[in-house]
């Protein structure tokens, strides 16, 4: 490993987001945290002051990381534009996209002989898109895309996020497959920037975490 972060500061964002629907009801997703978590122990441990906004995951907090728990992509994205500026954004989170439109104040019941619920659901603010079009931009904005497909989608897919999102890489990890992406202990990323790519693992994704640190940092000395 031959970089070093001292002096460095490095946002990450991790977990899920929850979505409230009433006060015992949510919309989440399947995301544990590792990913994240294993990214924020790595940068610290490279030296660099590193802030890791969480979203609801039942994890230890990495030694010498700052942690700021939150629950809604709404309060992520507060944080997370609060944790600016940074010399490294890495958007480990999976973020809801749509939330409903309001939060019942009472649970929602039952009722007798109607069969369907029909939630109203809207966009969410793209947290990773608006740091990196934020004034104080960090040095290297790094975003990661859950994805299903073949090789040749998930290329597509990732590159596409690349742009729209205007980001300097994109690690993209394959879901819903056993041994991957959410939940598990290893992954496997292709990791695309504008012109290249490059594939790390699979490993623990503390090793990947790591290694990637590794090559970011390298890339954009
Ligand atoms: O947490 P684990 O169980 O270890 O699983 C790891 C992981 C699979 C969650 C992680 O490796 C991963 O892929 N995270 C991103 C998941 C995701 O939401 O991908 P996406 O393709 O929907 O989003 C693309 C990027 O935009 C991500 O960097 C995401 O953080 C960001 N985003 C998305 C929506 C939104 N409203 N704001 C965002 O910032």
């Amino acid at each position: 490993m031959s970089a070093s972060l001292a002096g460095r500061r490095v946002l990450v964002s991790a977990g899920p987001t929850y979505e409230d629907i009433d006060p015992v009801r949510f919309l989440g997703n399947r995301s544990s945290g590792r990913m994240g978590f294993a990214l924020a122990a790595a940068a610290a441990s490279l030296g660099a002051e590193t802030v890791l906004v969480a979203g609801p995951v039942r994890l230890e907090t990495p030694p010498g990381v700052r942690r700021i728990d939150v629950r809604s992509a709404a309060d992520m994205h507060e944080a997370v534009l609060c944790g600016l500026p940074a010399d490294f954004y890495i958007g480990a989170a999976a973020v809801a996209d749509w939330t409903p439109r309001g939060v019942a104040s009472h649970k929602l019941k039952k009722q007798p002989g109607v069969d369907t619920l029909t939630l109203v659901l809207v966009r969410t603010a793209d947290i990773l898109a608006d740091v990196a079009a934020h004034p104080s931009r960090p040095r290297c904005v790094v975003g990661f895309a859950a994805e299903t497909g073949d090789d040749a989608d998930i290329a597509r897919y990732a590159r596409g996020k690349l742009e729209r999102k205007r980001v300097d890489f994109i690690c993209a990890n394959r879901v819903g497959v056993a041994g991957s992406g959410f939940e598990a202990e290893d992954n496997a990323l292709r990791v695309f920037w504008n012109g290249g790519e490059r594939r790390f693992g699979p490993a623990p994704k503390t090793r990947l975490a790591l290694h990637l640190l590794d090559f970011i940092a390298g890339r954009i000395a």
